[in-house]
């Protein structure tokens, strides 16, 4: 049954259709933060939710799909991470997620479990040739990811260049496979731009990160809502703080808190201090200490006003890219401009 136009207007592409969500909206798999009540709150937004597993274990995942409820969700991991522990691909698929998004490794190793237990596979990439493999192991969507995102990344291409690349390369394949775009998406302008370059859609982190059912702490949010995109850059000087071991290439954009100003690029120094500085890290976490512990965004921050519930998050994004849309084709936009946009219409209220 297709899905009900919503006040918010509709914007109808493969994506939305393949998973007959009303919206071209896929909550990043933003781990520990994206849970089951971030998860389910965007899809009864009308986008597709999920859950991000990231550094969670099996008790995690579990509380996390118990508390999505019956609402239809995906799952994602941090392929590198879910190597340590693939049974927490096992436990996801019992739950038979929505989708199964793969990020940051190799896909081979897990894309025949998915694809066996009949799940969509999502992966996410940041090069054009990250964008062949993901074709070569079946994937269902591929996210073209670009460095303007908040989190962890290859950070060597932006969206604005990365995705309309990849979108020729699925098309090049003949694949029927649906590009969405991730990075620096913020706001409808964001949604609409996408679709112009020919995506399906987008996937979100940093503006559902500032959501009140993101399980994240106030105190971070009230930081990073009214900062600027020129507030954040990408390090790694908290994976190397908190031990955690990211394969080289990779980097997270963060909220540039005092500590990051004070250790970003000292690498020596900081490698010399470790043993200190873990313990401050800890002890800053559990407090709540954002001078020191970290908060992850992207620079999208810059355009994120407040924090709100996911549902309005959700509508406001689709009903600013439809404006946006016809705003910059006062005729009206068609399909004909949008190789992801099948259809986008205004529901007069
Ligand atoms: C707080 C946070 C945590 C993230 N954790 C993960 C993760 O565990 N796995 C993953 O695939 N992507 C993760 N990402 C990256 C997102 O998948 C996505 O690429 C990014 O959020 C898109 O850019 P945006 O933040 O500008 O929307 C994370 C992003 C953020 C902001």
């Amino acid at each position: 049954m297709p899905p009900p136009p919503t006040q918010a207007g509709t914007l109808s592409t493969r994506f939305t259709t393949r998973f007959g969500v009303p919206h071209p909206i896929l909550l990043a798999p933003m781990g520990t933060v994206a849970g089951g009540a971030l998860a389910s709150a965007v899809t009864a937004g009308g986008g597709l939710g999920q859950i991000g597993v990231g550094y969670g274990d099996r008790a995690w995942l579990e509380r996390e799909f118990a508390r999505a409820g019956h609402a239809r969700v995906g799952c994602g991991f941090i392929t590198w991470k879910l190597a340590a522990e693939p049974g927490l691909l096992d436990a996801a698929l019992e739950h038979r997620p929505a989708a199964v998004t793969l990020s940051f490794g190799k896909p081979s190793e897990f894309a025949p479990r998915v694809h066996d237990a009949g799940i969509p596979l999502i992966c996410q990439v940041g090069t054009a040739e990250e964008a062949r493999q993901a074709l070569d192991v079946g994937a269902d969507v591929v996210v073209a990811q670009g460095g303007e995102g908040g989190g962890h990344g290859v950070r060597r291409r932006s969206t604005l260049t990365l995705l309309p690349e990849v979108v020729d390369l699925v098309a090049a394949s003949g694949r029927d496979v649906p590009v969405l775009a991730a990075g620096g998406i913020s706001d409808g302008r964001g949604l609409a731009a996408a679709l112009v370059l020919g995506a399906d859609g987008v996937m979100v982190g940093t503006r559902f990160w500032a959501c009140r059912e993101a399980l994240i702490a106030g105190e971070a949010q009230a930081r990073a809502v009214g900062a600027s995109g020129d507030d954040t850059l990408p390090t790694t000087v908290y994976d190397r703080v908190r031990g955690y071991t990211w394969p080289p290439g990779y980097t997270s954009r963060v909220l540039a808190t005092p500590f990051v100003r004070r250790w970003h690029g000292r690498d020596g120094e900081l490698a010399a201090a470790l043993p200190e500085l873990r313990e401050q890290y800890r002890r800053a976490a559990a407090a709540n200490d954002y001078d020191v512990a970290q908060i992850l965004v992207g620079e999208g921050i810059g355009v994120v006003d407040a924090v709100r519930p996911a549902a309005e998050v959700v509508e406001g994004l689709v009903r600013d890219a439809v404006a946006a849309l016809h705003a910059a084709a006062p005729q009206g936009p068609t399909g004909s401009r949008c190789r992801g946009a099948v259809s986008a219409s205004e529901v007069v209220p």
